[in-house]
């Protein structure tokens, strides 16, 4: 397995007290798979996400407890150098905001090329040409006479396609993008998205796309993870997960999605808020929200049980929520 995510915790300490983000998250991703990480705002999709990566702002954060597996080697044992060397070469990230990103007085060609002058030891003419091919590569027209301009002479599209670029430039095994096209127009989005996806595929890397959108997952991902309140709720291949989950929360996030057949009808919402880190809910942390709630998910917290051989869901009900599709 390229990546492995083992029983992660991990903790702020902030003034009002210690709030509980990522609370024993499990999942992998293989080489040339995608795995689309959805779930509401807050639930602990990012900071999943730096932690894997070594970004994690500590503090206030905490990694407590937990493995992350890269290539079989655990992370979070790794010294400072070694740690910086696999998250330069071997893993890579694409940001929502390409240009909080972008360093704004250095052209595009210089931050690209600076990849391979520092990490390839090139010359800086042969690092200029690799960024000229890579920006070829994303498709970004034109990329001979724009190698030297700066960030904000493109549009939001074209940034984003830059740090695709980037994130590609030293061929990493893993790609983590996080919400990659949801400050794009609609137009846009879809192009951003499809090229990711091809280059994942071209490249066999494994891809981590963490997204709001339901939409967008069904297109170019393997399997998904659904997070709760820290939690992975369901994970399954993608196409199961469509035709019927077998979690409550994923059941209400799959009937919020917009669908062109029923224009014009009131789109359903999942009731209530997603909790407080600080007081998560005693048992399933999604009962007060739950149209399937029983006494029982008041009091102990469901097991991330096997629906089948490569499905699980942290619901005391799975059987009745698949069958009640
Ligand atoms: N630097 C920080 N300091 C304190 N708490 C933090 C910090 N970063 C994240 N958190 C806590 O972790 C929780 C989960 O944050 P995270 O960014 O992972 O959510 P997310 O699932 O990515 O949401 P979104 O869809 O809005 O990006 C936040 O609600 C917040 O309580
Ligand atoms: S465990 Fe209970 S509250 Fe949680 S999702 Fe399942 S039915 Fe709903
Ligand atoms: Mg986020």
């Amino acid at each position: 397995m390229l990546l492995e995510v083992r029983d992660l915790h991990v903790e702020f300490h902030t003034r009002d007290g210690v709030a509980k983000a990522v609370n024993g998250v499990n999942y992998s991703v293989a080489e040339g798979e995608t795995l689309a990480v959805l779930g509401e705002s807050g639930s602990g999709k990012s900071v999943t996400a730096q932690a894997v990566m070594g970004i994690l702002d500590m503090p206030p954060g905490k990694i407590s407890s937990g493995e992350i597996l890269f290539k079989d080697q655990d992370l979070l044992k790794l010294k400072g150098e070694e740690r910086r060397k696999i998250r330069g070469q071997e893993m890579a990230m694409i940001f929502q905001d390409a240009l909080s990103s972008l360093n704004p007085v250095l052209s595009v060609g210089e931050q690209i090329g600076e990849l391979f002058t520092v990490h390839r030891g090139m010359s800086r003419k042969d690092a200029k040409a690799k960024a000229v091919e890579l920006m070829d590569r994303v498709r970004i027209p034109a990329a001979k006479e724009r190698v030297g301009q700066y960030p904000h002479q493109f549009s939001g599209g074209m940034r984003q396609r830059i740090m695709i670029a980037m994130a590609l430039a030293l061929e990493p095994s893993l790609i983590i993008a996080d919400e990659p096209t949801t400050a794009l127009d609609v137009t846009v989005q879809a192009q951003v998205m499809d090229l990711l996806a091809e280059l994942q595929r071209e490249l066999n890397m494994g891809l981590i796309l963490i997204t709001h959108d339901l939409g967008v997952v069904a297109d170019v991902a393997d399997k998904i993870a659904v997070m709760y309140a820290g939690r992975i709720v369901e994970t399954s291949p993608v196409h199961e997960i469509y035709k019927a989950p077998a979690h409550p929360y994923t059941k209400g996030l799959l009937q919020s999605i917009p669908r062109l057949d029923q224009k014009g009808q009131e789109l359903y919402a999942i009731k209530g808020l997603p909790p407080n880190l600080l007081r998560i809910p005693p048992g399933c942390a999604f009962n007060p929200r739950c149209p399937m709630a029983q006494d029982v998910c008041r009091t102990d917290v469901p097991p991330l049980a096997q629906v089948s051989e490569t499905r699980q869901s942290a619901c005391h009900f799975w059987k009745e929520t698949l069958d009640a599709r």
